[in-house]
C-alpha cells in the first residue's frame, strides 16, 4: 500500500515500515561513529520501542555490546492499517542487531501487567540469567492495576488554579491561548499511578524475589524539570506530581538495591519531539524555540545524542554516576544554561503567529515530528508501494 502520514491533532495515525528502518538505522550509525564505553552486558528497557527507551536501546547495544530484551506495547498491521512506529522501530531494531551479532529480544504487551512481568522474568531466566541494568522508560496515557483492575488515566493540567498560556498548532503555525482548569484530586492521584513509580517499585520488587538483577544492578527512570514557562502545566502540575513520586520510589528502590550492591537513579533529560511531549500543551512551542537557540549555539541533541551521552558521560563515566547535589543525573544541563533560558524568556511574550516560522524552529519540530512516524525520512521514496506487514518475533 501507499502510506501517506494522516495527521489527528497531536498524533499520526499511519507510520511508514521503511521510514521508521531508516530512523533507527540513524541513531546506531550514530552510536556507532562514537568512541565505544564501558557499560551494561544485559540490559532489560521497559518502554523500548520508540523515544528515550529505544535511543537507550540502540545506545548500549550498539556503543557497549550489551545484550538487550525490550518491553512495549505496540500494534502490528491489519485490516489495512500500518502497525504503530514502534513495532516498526522494534522491527528494524532486531534486525540490525541481529545482522550485527547483538542479542536482542522483544516482549509487546502491557507492560504494568503481572503477565508481562512474568514472561519478561522468564525470558530473562532463559537467556540472560540475570540483568545489570533496567531502564523503565514507560509513557502511556492509562493504566490497569494489575491488583485490584482499576483503571487509571493521566491529565497534564495545573495543579490549584486554572492555566493560561501559550501553545501552537505546530502543524498550521498559529500560536493559541490555551486554558486549563486545575486538576481535581482524582486527577492527581490517577496520574501519579499511572506515571508515578508504583509500575517501577513493582518490577523491581518481582525481578529481585526472582532472582533476576545481577550484583551492582542499576535501575534507572526518565524525567523532567524545564524552565518556569512550562511549570504550570509540568514541574508543578500533575505529571511534575507522578515525577515527584518517581523520584521517591527512586530513593525506595535505591535501598533496596544497596544489598546487592546496586543502585537506582532518575535522569532528568532534555525536552524533545516523542509522541509523549506532542500531548502536553505550551511544550511543542517551548520546544521550537529551544531547538532554534540551541541548534544556533551548536548544543541541540535528539533523543540518540542524549542516550549516547548519559551511558557513556553520566552513568558508566570512569568515576561511576555523574550526579547534581540532589543525587540526579542531569542531561538537561545544555537545556538549561542560565544565558539560554534567560534568552527564551525574553523571547517567549514576543511569539506571534505571524513571527514564530522566524524565531522558533518549528519546521524542524514538525520534521522531526513526521520522523517519529517514519515520514520525512532521506533515501525513502513514499511513492512507491510497501508492505505494511512487518514481522517482529513477540
Ligand atoms: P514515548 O512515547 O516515545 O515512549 C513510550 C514507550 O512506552 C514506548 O516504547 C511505548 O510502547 C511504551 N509503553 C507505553 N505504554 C505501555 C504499556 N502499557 N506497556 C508497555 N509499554 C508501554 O515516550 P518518551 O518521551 O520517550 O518518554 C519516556 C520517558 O522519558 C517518560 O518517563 C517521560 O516522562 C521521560 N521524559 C521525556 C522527555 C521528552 O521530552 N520526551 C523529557 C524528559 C523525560
Amino acid at each position: 500500500m501507499l502510506i501517506q502520514p494522516r495527521i489527528r491533532g497531536f498524533i499520526c495515525t499511519t507510520a511508514h515500515p521503511q521510514g521508521c528502518h531508516q530512523a533507527v538505522l540513524q541513531q546506531i550509525n550514530y552510536v556507532k561513529q562514537q568512541p565505544a564505553f564501558s557499560g551494561p552486558k544485559n540490559v532489560l528497557v521497559i518502554g523500548a520501542s520508540t523515544g528515550y527507551g529505544l535511543a537507550s536501546r540502540i545506545a548500549t547495544t550498539f556503543g557497549a555490546q550489551a545484550k538487550t530484551i525490550g518491553v512495549f506495547f505496540e500494534k502490528a498491521a491489519e485490516d489495512g492499517r500500518t502497525a504503530s512506529p514502534g513495532w516498526y522501530n522494534s522491527a528494524a531494531f532486531e534486525n540490525l542487531a541481529h545482522a550485527a551479532g547483538f542479542y536482542a529480544k522483544s516482549i509487546n504487551g502491557d507492560a504494568f501487567s503481572q503477565g508481562i512481568k512474568q514472561r519478561t522474568a522468564e525470558l530473562i531466566r532463559r537467556d540472560l540469567q540475570q540483568v545489570d541494568l533496567v531502564i523503565y522508560s514507560l509513557a502511556s496515557p492509562r493504566r490497569v492495576h494489575p491488583v485490584t483492575g482499576q483503571v487509571f488515566s493521566s491529565v497534564l493540567k495545573p495543579l490549584g488554579q486554572p492555566f493560561k498560556g501559550k501553545t501552537v498548532d505546530a502543524f498550521r503555525g498559529d500560536i493559541k491561548e490555551v486554558s486549563l482548569e486545575p486538576a481535581t484530586p482524582d486527577d492527581v492521584n490517577n496520574t501519579i499511578a499511572v506515571m508515578g513509580g508504583e509500575d517501577w517499585e513493582m518490577w523491581i520488587d518481582f525481578l529481585m524475589k526472582e532472582n533476576l538483577l545481577a550484583k551492582g544492578a542499576t535501575t534507572m527512570a526518565y524525567s523532567y524539570l524545564g524552565p518556569e514557562l512550562t511549570h504550570a502545566i509540568y514541574k508543578n502540575g500533575t505529571i511534575g506530581k507522578a515525577k515527584e513520586h518517581l523520584l521517591a520510589t527512586s530513593q525506595q528502590l535505591d535501598k533496596k538495591l544497596k544489598a546487592l550492591g546496586g543502585q537506582a537513579l532518575i535522569s532528568v533529560n532534555k525536552a524533545l519531539v516523542t509522541q509523549a511531549s506532542a500531548a502536553i500543551p505550551v511544550v511543542p512551542l517551548y520546544i521550537s524555540l529551544l531547538y532554534k537557540l540551541m541548534k544556533a549555539q551548536g548544543t541541540h541533541e535528539g533523543c540518540i545524542e542524549q542516550a549516547y551521552r548519559l551511558f557513556k558521560e553520566k552513568l558508566y563515566s570512569p568515576q561511576g554516576a555523574v550526579k547534581d547535589s540532589e543525587g540526579l543525573l542531569r542531561l538537561d544541563d545544555l537545556e538549561m544554561q542560565a544565558a539560554l533560558q534567560q534568552k527564551i524568556a525574553e523571547l517567549w511574550p514576543t511569539l506571534t503567529s505571524a513571527n514564530v516560522e522566524e524565531l522558533t524552529d518549528l519546521q524542524g519540530y514538525r520534521d522531526d515530528f513526521y520522523r517519529l512516524f517514519g515520514f520525512n525520512m532521506p533515501g525513502v521514496d513514499y511513492s512507491q508501494e510497501v508492505n505494511p506487514d512487518v514481522p517482529l518475533a513477540v
